[in-house]
């Protein structure tokens, strides 16, 4: 898959790990950093991924700060963006098959490496399931829709 990655200072330890990690399961990986540790907002990257959802140049984001609430945050206020802060895989899988989720957002001051891979792979391999979840969605993007 298209994978967009960023992250703040705060989740920057943890993107890093999760680039490499992307790449050697054979995604297409696109940082858009930060580039270190050093104090940087973490809206700008929110925005830089979750636009390049948006846009359809990717087909998936990881976003990282402190907790992940910031990012999912930010990345929800771009059109077509469904994020989700997620601290436990089952919750990832969840929000793809029922919220067609295409941003992962993660607390890189909470988890460790093992446990954000076991996270980002249980959503980059689940699918939207539709059906009854398919109208909700719709719901979704028409809050969007002046
Ligand atoms: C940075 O200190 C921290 O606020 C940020 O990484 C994030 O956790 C915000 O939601």
């Amino acid at each position: 898959m298209r994978v967009h990655i960023g992250s703040d200072h705060a989740g920057f330890a943890l993107k890093e790990r999760m680039r490499a990690h992307l790449v050697s399961t054979g995604h297409d990986v696109t940082d858009v950093g930060a580039d270190s540790e050093a104090s940087v907002d973490y809206p700008v990257f929110a925005k830089a991924v979750a636009v390049a959802v948006s846009r359809g140049e990717a087909d998936a984001g990881v976003l990282v700060c402190g907790t992940g609430i910031g990012m999912a945050i930010a990345a929800n206020k771009v059109s077509g963006v469904r994020a989700v802060q997620a601290s436990d895989p089952e919750f990832a899988r969840l929000a793809r098959r029922h919220n067609d989720a295409n941003v992962v957002t993660l607390a890189g001051r909470f988890i460790d490496a093992e446990a954000a891979a076991a996270i980002v792979d249980a959503f980059l391999g689940e699918s939207f399931e539709g059906g009854r979840h398919a109208g909700r969605v719709e719901q979704i993007s028409a809050l969007e829709r002046p």
